[in-house]
């Protein structure tokens, strides 16, 4: 394995300005299921996710709520941003804050290379700046202002009006990286994703780039500049070095991170949302290339959750937590939800009455109830014992071809990080078994003993859909599939669910003859429309 590269997968480190909502947490969904469907190809696999803690927007929320910037995100930190990890089931394998040592120290030294390379010059900002961005904006940025705004240019994003900016401080010469972004984006067109999000890169590099200003002389919350420390980096430009300082990048040659760092760089894919498509694949890579660093192999800019037509925010108090609707539905219905419900890629909203109808349907109706028929069936008339299946018919291998299908799918479809489509494939293998058991009445054939080694065929051929579902579905709903493959009783004949094989999960006639089944409590409990 040492010469083999994990598949790397990050999240952007959030903002601690206040607690998360829907939208981070769907975020952090998508790449927990990306990577889990990875791991569970046995593939080595790292994920990275954490928090942005410099700026002016972190160090005004402090201000404003009367305590230093690190008391701020230190609490925020420990009563929200870990716990959400938690509430949404995500497997992350490190949490990066870039107020730890490991980061600072990383970030600076980064910066000296750049500086020796030759990319960093002393300059004059003056214009306009987003404080919710955090970004220097540019004149084509702006929308004129209505009502209240009127005569000011406001940030499109947050609909407020930016601050005008005149400092001295150092700049970073992105413009140098013209040339060489386009030809890296001619020779992969695969690096920005979806095609949208690729031709508004390109566009924008196109119409050229300018050098853009790398620390902050009027900020004190950040990373001192090592040779300059009476300004701070610029903390989009401490930020976006999360991505290499938390796996290692600057670490001791010989280190275990610094053999990390060998193993993971450069990311696979580097997941954000498009409000931040820009920073990822324009000034990301060029800091890359500036520092003689190979750039992320892919930048995925997914849509955003809409309340009212316009993007969920921190900012605008529109965030509705993502607590708020996982009590309810549970962790698993909220990740099959979302990544099920919206095409990743584009925008979508949320709403109760569409997430309660899912629910039921696909999840309480649909596999919910194949589950506890199958298993009921088979503790009611075979006392629990797996019964062997001799001859298939053709109902019978209509499955297994629909399963192997199914599997190719769903195994293209979210490696591409096409979530509905690779969710679709399995969700109509799950309809097709239900199709099966409708037509073959198992309830029928249970009366007539002459019907017995037929009702073991349909039995068994229900038991071992359901392994391949637990399987299939095991990355985006680990909760419900390891009950359920608990109840198929697999786990003592073909080992933990983590370790089954997606290249293998459409061999037929894998849970033994005589596997212990056992019917458990509703993989999906029906719940009232009120609640
Ligand atoms: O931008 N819909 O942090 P941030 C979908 N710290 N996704 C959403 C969303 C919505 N309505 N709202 C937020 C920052 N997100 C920087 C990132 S990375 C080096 C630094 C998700 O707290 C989405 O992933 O504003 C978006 O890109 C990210 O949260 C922005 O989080
Ligand atoms: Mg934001």
């Amino acid at each position: 394995m040492a010469d083999e590269k994990a598949f790397y997968l990050t999240t952007p480190i959030y903002y601690v300005n206040d607690a998360p909502h829907i939208g981070h947490a769907y975020t952090t969904t998508a790449a927990d299921v990306a990577t889990r469907w990875r791991r569970q190809r046995g593939e080595d696999v790292w994920f990275l996710t954490g928090v942005d803690e410099h700026g002016t927007k972190v160090q005004r929320a402090a201000d404003d709520g009367g305590v230093t910037p690190q008391q701020w995100v230190d609490r925020l930190v420990a009563d929200s941003w870990l716990p959400v990890l938690e509430t949404v089931d995500a497997a992350n394998d490190d949490f990066i804050r870039t107020t730890e040592p490991r980061h600072k120290e990383r970030v600076q030294r980064f910066w000296e290379v750049v500086r020796d390379n030759g990319f960093v010059y002393s300059s004059m900002y003056e214009g306009p700046y987003c404080v919710g961005c955090e970004e220097f904006k540019l004149p084509g940025d702006l929308i004129d202002g209505e009502g209240e705004y009127a005569d000011q240019r406001l940030c499109p994003v947050h609909g407020r009006p930016v601050e005008q900016l005149e400092e001295e401080n150092w700049f970073f010469r992105l413009s140098a990286f013209q040339e060489r972004l386009l030809e890296h984006y001619e020779t992969h067109p695969e690096a920005v994703q979806p095609r949208s999000a690729y031709n508004e890169v390109v566009s924008f590099i196109r119409q050229g780039l300018v050098d853009i200003s790398m620390s902050r002389s009027s900020v004190s919350w950040g990373i001192p500049l090592t040779w300059d420390d009476r300004q701070v980096i610029y903390v989009w430009f401490d930020a976006l070095l999360n991505y290499a300082t938390a796996v290692g990048y600057g670490a001791e040659p010989g280190s275990r991170d610094a053999e990390r760092f060998d193993r993971v760089w450069p990311p696979d894919v580097n997941l954000v949302g498009k409000d931040i498509l820009r920073f990822h694949a324009v000034y990301w890579p060029a800091m890359l290339m500036a520092a003689g660093l190979e750039p992320p192999r892919k930048v995925f800019a997914h849509g955003w959750l809409l309340v009212g037509g316009e993007k969920m925010s921190k900012s605008k108090l529109t965030g509705i937590a993502p607590a708020q609707i996982i009590d309810t539905f549970g962790s698993d219905a909220f990740r099959y939800y979302f990544l099920r419900a919206i095409q990743f890629g584009q925008d979508g909203s949320f709403s109760w009455e569409d997430m309660h109808a899912r629910y039921t349907s696909e999840l309480a109706n649909g596999l919910g109830n194949l589950a506890s028929r199958g298993t009921a069936m088979v503790a009611r008339y075979r006392d629990g014992e797996l019964p062997p299946a001799h001859d298939l018919t053709a109902a019978e291998q209509d499955i297994v071809d629909a399963l192997a299908a199914a599997a190719e799918t769903a195994d293209r479809a979210f490696c591409d990080l096409d979530f509905s489509t690779g969710i679709v494939a399995v969700k109509e293998f799950v309809d097709r078994v239900n199709g099966y058991v409708t037509e073959q009445e198992p309830w029928v054939l249970a009366k007539d003993e002459a019907n017995a080694a037929r009702l073991d065929v349909v039995l068994n051929t229900i038991c071992e859909s359901l392994r391949a579902m637990a399987v299939l579905y095991n990355p985006l709903m680990p909760k419900a599939m390891s009950s359920l493959w608990e109840q198929l009783g697999a786990q003592g004949v073909l080992g933990p669910l983590a370790e089954q094989r997606i290249s293998d999960v459409a061999r037929w006639a894998q849970l033994p003859p005589g596997t212990r089944v056992t019917k458990g409590d509703a993989l999906f409990p029906r719940i009232d429309e009120a609640s």
